[in-house]
């Protein structure tokens, strides 16, 4: 089969979260299973533009609304990632250094969009799926189907991954014209509650809808942020594939990010030596236990339960232990967790921003991970986390439940909360404490999730039943 990922992320050329660390790999492990998967992605001006070899492989241009735009598509020259690369560019709107984040964001996406689906139109063969990824590319099964100048691709069957539900692309009416020309009578397949709604059109144009966990399909039939009844009543065409982690750039043995590297074997040592370094950066004490967050500081991450939650437990706990967070998000978030570098210096520090080398130090060196989302469709982090043997705190939602047993249940190995209050994630740093103290039982617990298998060999295979599915 060849299947083509169109997606705003991928890892190692653009990621703000899991989507890239996701397109980044699956290709590769559909492509070792002995299909052929590309990847197609806006042309960001990021630093792995500049530092590899390019060749243009297509020029064109096309309309959005009454302005034609020029494009061009290149194609990394050296299969670097494992798949076939394309970048497209649209001058003045797709060549900036961020992926997201700019008020024409609109425009961004639907001119990447509108030049996938010319280019596609212009190749001499058909490819059997076109897999798009959440928001930013869900109005591609409605462009090839329903748009006069793609309609020649409508049998193309196409397949739409909800990564998050609760970002859906939403722009109003006013912009409706910048959609190549359909006929008007399928307004309906873009609108919801009066607005173009791009993931709501995805869900119901595309041939095949998934998400990233089981747990998080079940979720949405309840909870999707105003799409609930939409994904109720496309039930029938909708699966849960849990994400897999790419094994080969997430292994504590190899990792070239990590100055001790290690495997379970030499699990206490190398973990201990990787926390020294932490510790010695961030002024923290390496004889105590470390936990650490990483990620969005925004309300989806529960983000903003982490100063009390820091608060509280240097309270009724005690400073025996080293707190370390990672992330940026919310100001407000940003600027309390900053407020309490001084007066827990010693215990507590936080590094505002994005750095994907202290990320992966961090999942080495610290003891303990803390993820109390309010939503989480899979979350990575916590199985880098146990990859590392890092035990996680995690609430009990989405993917967080169908990745991570509480260690009070059978075969054990997290440690799992209800809700995300300041309260239950302390309770759940207390019992993480607790079972710190018994060596014996905290390094069988490490030594038991360094060898679960998040490979994606399973889910990959998941993912070409769907295919199979829908490939007439
Ligand atoms: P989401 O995509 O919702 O943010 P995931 O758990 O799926 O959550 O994936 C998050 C990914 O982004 C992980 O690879 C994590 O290590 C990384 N990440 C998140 N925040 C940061 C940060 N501030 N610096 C480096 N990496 C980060
Ligand atoms: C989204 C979700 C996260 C998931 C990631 C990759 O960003 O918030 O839970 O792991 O996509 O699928």
């Amino acid at each position: 089969m060849e299947i083509i990922h169109v997606s705003a992320e991928c890892y190692p050329v653009a990621k703000a979260g899991g989507l890239g660390d996701v397109v980044g790999a699956l290709p590769k492990y559909l492509n070792a299973a002995g299909h052929i998967a590309k990847v197609v992605m806006p042309m960001y001006r990021t630093k792995f533009l500049y530092e590899n070899e390019w060749e243009l492989v297509h020029e064109g241009g096309a309309y959005m609304g009454n302005n034609s735009f020029h494009y061009s598509v290149i194609k990394e020259k050296n299969n670097k990632l494992g798949f076939d690369l394309y970048l497209i560019d649209v001058n003045g709107l797709l060549d900036r250094e961020r992926i997201y984040g700019y008020y024409d964001d609109t425009e961004r996406f639907l001119s990447f969009q509108i030049a996938f689906c010319d280019w596609l139109s212009r190749w001499n063969h058909r490819p059997d799926v076109v897999h798009v990824h959440d928001h930013h590319t869900a109005l591609i099964p409605f462009m090839l189907q329903h748009c006069y100048a793609y309609r020649h691709l409508a049998a193309i069957p196409t397949v739409l991954t909800i990564h998050n539900a609760q970002y859906q692309g939403w722009f109003g009416w006013d912009k409706q014209h910048l959609i190549p020309p359909y006929d008007s009578w399928k307004w309906g397949m873009l609108d919801w509650n009066n607005t173009v709604n791009p993931l709501a059109c995805g869900i119901k144009c595309a041939s095949r809808v998934t998400t990233v966990s089981w747990s998080y399909l079940e979720e949405l039939q309840g909870a999707a942020n105003g799409l609930e009844s939409l994904l109720r009543a496309e039930r029938g065409k909708s699966v849960g594939i849990l994400n897999g982690i790419d094994d080969k750039i997430w292994d504590p043995a190899t990792d070239t990010y990590l100055q001790d590297h290690y495997n379970i074997s030499g699990m206490a040592k190398g973990k201990l030596g990787n926390k020294k370094t932490l510790c010695e950066v961030f002024g923290l004490n390496p004889q105590k236990p470390l936990f650490v967050f990483i990620g969005r500081l925004v309300g989806e991450k529960a983000a903003d339960l982490l100063p009390g939650a820091i608060e509280d437990a240097f309270y009724y706990i005690g400073r025996n232990m080293n707190i370390l967070v990672l992330g940026s998000g919310e100001p407000w978030v940003e600027s309390r967790l900053l407020e309490l570098k001084e007066k827990y210096a010693g215990d507590y520090n936080v590094f505002i921003g994005y750095n994907e080398t202290l990320s992966h130090q961090m999942y080495a060196g610290a003891d303990f991970l803390l993820m109390p989302s309010r939503v989480e469709p899979c979350g990575l982090n916590q199985m880098y986390a146990m990859r590392y043997g890092t035990i996680p705190l995690v609430r009990d939602t989405g993917g967080l439940r169908d990745t991570v047993i509480d260690i009070g249940d059978h075969q054990g190995y997290g440690i799992r909360f209800r809700e995300a209050t300041v309260g239950e994630l302390t309770h759940a740093m207390y019992r993480a404490l607790d079972l710190y103290k018994n060596k014996e039982q905290l390094g069988n617990v490490r030594a038991y999730m360094m060898k679960l298998d998040f490979s994606w060999d399973k889910s990959a295979e998941q993912y070409c039943n769907v295919y199979q599915s829908i490939i007439s």
